[in-house]
């Protein structure tokens, strides 16, 4: 396949499914997580903050990077990656979802999910924060008035609302991310390194099916030799080119 027939064959499938990662983000100025941790945080891997263990260790640790990266997000803004995968959802609607790994808000606010198909947020996002007692979640007050760790309307402490390490996925939601990419005709895979399961495992149900599964990353991946074609690009460049 070469980029032309990856180009029709999007342009010409009604059911996609999309999954992405920090890669997609990264234009936004928002790092990934296997890239060089910068600042303050260079000395912790993110294995050692996003685990319960660490969590009941020292909640206010793991807070004050929950915080920081919470702020930081905050002040990102989606970029063309964002805003052409909200175009690509008005243009294919309810045959479309996106799957995302990525925490930051950042496709919510550049209106995926709101254009006709769905977005699921796999692992959480950093803008609510979890009751430890009820579950229940609430979004989180302005960054310059939140006292962490924060205490929910019900007067729990709360949790960030992530998915950890050796937690499970919102049941629901890896549910229906399952059966839309074994339903998709293309699945597109964009900046993920492939390497935490079971989001990684979301292209392959496409290929099983027999649908066309193209990523869209500058650099080789562990699901690269999977796919039916790669973009070797960043995310809005890669996209821009495959939906001209
Ligand atoms: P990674 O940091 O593992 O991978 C980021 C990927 O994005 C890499 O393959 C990079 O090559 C690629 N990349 C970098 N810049 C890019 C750009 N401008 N455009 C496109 N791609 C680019 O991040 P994830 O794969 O998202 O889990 O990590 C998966 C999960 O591991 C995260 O959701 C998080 C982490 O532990 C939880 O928080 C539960």
């Amino acid at each position: 396949m070469d980029l032309a027939e990856a180009r029709a064959a999007l342009h010409s499938a009604r059911r996609v499914a999309v999954l992405t990662g920090a890669g997609v983000s990264a234009e936004s100025g928002i790092p990934t997580f296997r890239d060089a941790q910068t600042g303050h945080w260079a000395r912790f891997r993110p294995e050692d903050l996003a685990s319960p263990p660490a969590y009941a260790r020292d909640p206010e640790m793991v807070w004050e990077w929950y915080a920081g990266r919470y702020r930081d997000v905050l002040t990102a803004q989606p970029n063309d990656a964002h805003h052409l995968l909200a175009r690509l959802e008005r243009e294919k609607g309810a045959d479309f979802f996106l799957a995302t790994q990525n925490v930051d808000g950042l496709h919510e606010r550049a209106g995926s999910g709101q254009g006709g198909g769905r977005m699921v947020e796999l692992h959480g996002n950093l803008l609510s924060a979890r009751d430890e007692v009820t579950g229940e979640v609430f979004l989180l007050p302005e960054p310059d008035v939140l006292v962490t760790p924060p205490v929910s309307p019900l007067g729990n402490r709360m949790r960030p609302n992530i998915v950890w390490f050796g937690e499970f996925l919102p049941e629901d939601a890896l549910e229906a991310a399952a059966d839309a990419f074994a339903a998709a005709e293309v699945a597109l895979v964009i900046g993920t390194s492939g390497a935490v399961y079971p989001a990684a495992g979301l292209a392959g149900e496409t290929l099983r099916w027999g649908g066309v599964v193209i990523e869209i990353n500058p650099d080789d991946t562990e699901l690269s030799h999977q796919m039916t074609y790669c973009v070797r690009d960043v995310a809005s460049r890669g996209l821009a080119a495959l939906l001209e």
